[in-house]
């Protein structure tokens, strides 16, 4: 295993933003976030490189900012990665067990996920993430930690998250560029889970939905483990765009407006509320009502959820979801986004932001640090031996620490 490090950084390369998070493992398990860096995400789009200096630059600076604040040195980076190319699946792996006793040893659970990783992928994809969801023993299934059972067959279960080599390589060649080496990969929706879900809520059903600048990126989790992941085409940097064209004013004064005055909910706006619109061409600023800003948003806001309604049943999880929906990423800081949600679908909705963590925790406690707090999270467990993702939490809460250490060896 890979030596503990003290300082771990999350590097999370949005469309929007690039957030660089600097956390302190402590002695007792603790985890302390002590530096925070920002930058305007300059040539990356939805994951994408689309200008390589200009990325880098953006990446040096929150690197710089971070390490600014922290008062450290950064070498090493955790990186989060877009969701946007990513595309997962679910797939099964089965052996025989090996044997004489027919007692199931690692080495069992070893090639069954091999055996569950052996998938042909398209060319230009790349296995990212093979995550467990359970095992099958004989004929039981729903097991969490089959070593030491008895039995001749043993399947598993996973969850195969596979990306785009290319633009992965883009991406982590901008962070080398930056000075920076890249210490691992994570998948964004992964990363935010770890700081915005509740155990008890990945347990029971619910799903992660990300709105972020170009894209809501959503994950679906149920008995402890991740099943779907999946993308819709629209994010936060749309509600700013109709601002900018239905009320003709510039993109930066409409991404001001959007987050002063914006309501994705026209009824929670009294008709009489008015604010201040800058016009374009050095024309005077008018007074409108709050009204007419909502009336464009709520379009775009019922757009997303039913789009991704549309793709929960799609998958088959509409029924899954008694958790309900944790709303994340920057695009959930819209007022009235929670209760439009709530409207569509008649299910409990609530705003995500980091939890479980000390140090500068306020400054990070706000939906839009999700991924960039969860990649540190996710390091943190990670290097405490645990794969960050229960097998079986719960009912097989004790044995499944083991476990974990040792699908850490594994994967
Ligand atoms: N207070 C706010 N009210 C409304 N929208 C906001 C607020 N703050 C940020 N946003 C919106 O959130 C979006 C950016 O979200 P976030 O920072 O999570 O994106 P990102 O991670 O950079 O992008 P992506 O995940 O799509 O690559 C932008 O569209 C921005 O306008
Ligand atoms: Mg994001």
């Amino acid at each position: 295993m890979a030596r503990k490090e003290r300082y771990l950084v999350g590097l999370d390369v949005g469309t929007s933003k690039i957030t660089a998070i600097v956390g302190e493992a402590g002695d007792e398990g603790t985890l302390d976030i002590i530096g925070i860096g920002m930058a305007d995400s300059k040539g990356i789009r939805r994951g994408v490189v689309v200008n390589l200096e200009a990325a880098v630059e953006s990446i040096k600076k929150a690197i710089d900012e971070a390490e600014l604040t922290a008062g450290v040195e950064i070498d090493t980076v955790h990186l989060a990665l877009s969701g946007a190319h990513v595309k997962a699946f679910n797939s099964r792996g089965v052996v025989a067990v090996a044997g004489k006793t027919r007692e199931i040893t690692r080495e069992d659970v070893r090639r069954a996920l091999e055996a569950a990783k052996a998938v042909a992928l398209p060319s230009g994809r790349e296995i990212l993430h093979v995550l467990p969801q359970d095992f099958v023993v004989d004929e039981q299934d729903g097991i969490g930690a089959p070593l030491g059972m008895t039995g001749s067959r043993l399947e598993v279960n996973v969850h195969v998250v596979t990306g785009s080599a290319s633009s992965t390589q883009n991406v982590v060649a901008c962070v080398n560029r930056a000075g920076i080496a890249v210490a691992e990969t994570v998948l964004e929706q992964l990363a935010a889970s770890e700081s915005v879900l509740t155990q008890d809520e990945k347990e029971l059903g619910v799903a992660l939905v990300d709105i972020g600048g170009g894209t809501t990126d959503f994950a679906i989790f149920e008995r402890g483990s991740l099943w779907h992941t999946g993308v819709v085409a629209v994010g936060g940097d749309h509600f700013t765009n109709d601002i900018a064209v239905g009320l003709r004013t510039p993109i930066p004064d409409a991404e001001k407006i959007k987050r002063r005055c914006g309501c994705a909910l026209s009824s929670m706006v009294d008709e009489d509320e008015t604010m201040e619109v800058a016009s374009v061409g050095g024309r005077k600023p008018r007074v409108m009502a709050r009204r007419i800003l909502s009336e464009i948003l709520q379009p775009r806001a019922e757009e997303i959820f039913h789009l991704l309604w549309d793709e929960i049943r799609r998958a088959g999880f509409e029924k899954s979801l008694n958790s309900g929906i944790v709303l994340t990423g920057g695009g959930a800081m819209l007022e009235g986004v929670a209760e439009i949600a709530e409207q569509i679908f008649d299910l409990p909705i609530r705003r995500g932001a980091p939890s479980g963590i000390g140090g500068l925790s306020d400054h990070v406690a706000s939906p839009a640090f999700a991924t960039a707090v969860g990649v540190v999270m996710y390091a943190h467990r990670n290097q405490a031996g645990e794969l960050p993702r229960p097998v079986g939490a719960g009912a097989f809460g004790r044995v499944a620490g083991r476990l974990r250490g040792l699908f850490k060896e594994f994967l």
